[in-house]
């Protein structure tokens, strides 16, 4: 028996900002530690072709690929073990988003949570639904089944927000497979369900859009006084505080096992001063990421040799990818001509050159016709007709109209025993004439 195939991971961070505490929690800690699992093997890429869609400054995209691909790397991620590399350095993917977007509904991509949300504020604010609404928002959800189904991925770990993307590239896996044969998994989202929306500074989800991330990589004093701003009650020292809804406590249940938890709770309990709760914070996040950070600096201060860890992981990456395109373009019609009426090649050594229709007369008074290849095999095979034109009409036909002719000519041939062979030298003569 086969040993059972790997479970492929796979995920991608768009590189638009610098990496914060929401996606170290969210997304580079859970994918560092799943591609270490035995049996899993893993695909991480920096999105940066998603990254045109939100942002046009060319400098903050090329700081924000470091970044984030050296936080991936700082956090544990090996490169030797793991595909790591960057979207844009695989052309496949653009290219698989062309063949997805032909099989994915118009109505399908209006549905789209991103794009709706878009065109319901602009029409809340009596704008044109499409105000500042760029095509490339609109092809958001393909391109990203596209990242999934090129590398057939069976789990992406995403945050809730995506689920729907994931169920969108299932949708086209399944589409793309039932039109043209069993090519993609279909795919699933792996959603952490320890892993809550870390809350940010001001208690609403940590999001570069709401301007209350905290740097993962900022330096400790730095870390501090960020800590300091996190949003609590007015409780006085000594008073018992509430853990519900208390932003600092769900940072800290982010970093810290059961047992610490636990402490933090009873001294939430016993009236913790907010102060000392956000000093227990800072050291709890400071002894988990201080290692990281000197690796950190010394990744980022080193930009060519990431450069060509990413080429590294990009040419492993085209390996699948290539030779898994070559196969969806055959699969769609993408295909070279040479393969077509293979009898025109061979026929380089017999005599014709091409597949041809023969007309005779035969001793019975009648007007026959036959096809034969251009190895002179015989395809097809008429009955009489009783005059020349009647023959030579049925011929044209069929040189015209290909095999979707043979239908209704079904009572004046003979049953064609090699159909496959009789369609490519009809198309022949189609191809002929344009
Ligand atoms: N859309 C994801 C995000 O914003 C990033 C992403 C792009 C992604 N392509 C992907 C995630 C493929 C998982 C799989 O977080």
């Amino acid at each position: 028996m086969s040993p059972p195939s790997p479970q492929r991971f796979l995920t991608g961070i768009t590189t638009t900002g610098t990496p914060h505490l929401g996606n170290f929690v969210g997304s580079i800690r859970p994918s560092v530690a799943a591609s270490r699992l035995p049996g899993v093997q893993s695909f991480y890429f920096l999105a940066d072709y998603h990254a045109l869609i939100k942002c046009d400054d060319a400098a903050r995209i090329q700081r924000s690929t470091l970044e984030i691909a050296a936080s991936w790397l700082a956090a544990g991620l090996d490169p030797e073990r793991v595909m790591f590399y960057r979207q844009s350095d695989i052309p496949e993917i653009p290219e698989l988003t062309w063949l997805l977007t032909c099989v994915t509904g118009k109505g399908q991509l209006n549905r789209a949570h991103a794009y709706k949300a878009a065109v319901d504020k602009n029409e809340t604010a009596g704008h044109d639904p499409d105000a500042d609404v760029s095509a490339g928002l609109f092809m958001y959800p393909v391109l990203m089944g596209a990242d999934i189904l090129m590398f057939k991925a069976h789990k992406v770990p995403v945050g809730r927000d995506q689920i729907q993307h994931i169920e969108m590239a299932r949708d086209m896996a399944q589409r793309f497979n039932h039109l043209y044969g069993d090519h993609f998994v279909l795919p699933e989202a792996a959603i952490e369900e320890s892993v809550a929306l870390l809350p940010g500074l001001d208690g609403r989800k940590m999001s570069k859009s709401y301007d209350n991330t905290i740097p993962l990589f900022t330096p400790p004093d730095q870390l501090r006084k960020l800590i300091a701003g996190i949003v609590t009650d007015s409780r006085a020292p000594g008073e018992a505080k509430e853990v519900e809804g208390s932003a600092l406590f769900q940072i800290y249940q982010a970093f810290a096992d059961a047992p610490e938890t636990a402490a933090l709770r009873q001294a939430y309990a016993d009236g913790i001063a907010w102060g000392d709760a956000k000093q227990r914070l800072f050291e709890r996040i400071d002894q988990e990421v201080a290692p990281m950070r000197e690796r950190y600096h010394a990744l980022i201060s080193d930009p060519g040799e990431i450069e060509s860890l990413l080429q590294a992981g990009a040419e492993k990456a085209r390996a699948v990818a290539t030779p898994f395109l070559r196969e969806l373009r055959q699969a769609v019609g993408l295909r070279s001509l040479s393969t077509l009426p293979a009898v025109a090649q061979k026929s380089k050594s017999s005599k014709s050159t091409a597949p041809s229709f023969k007309q005779y007369r035969e001793n019975d008074g009648k007007f026959y016709f036959k096809l034969l290849d251009a190895d002179a095999r015989l395809l097809l095979q008429s009955h009489g007709f009783d005059s020349p034109r009647e023959a030579a009409l049925t011929v044209s036909m069929l040189q015209k109209e290909g095999a979707a002719a043979l239908a209704g000519l079904q009572d004046k041939l003979v049953a064609a025993p090699d159909r496959l062979a009789v369609e490519l030298a009809l198309q022949f003569f189609s191809s002929m004439k344009t």
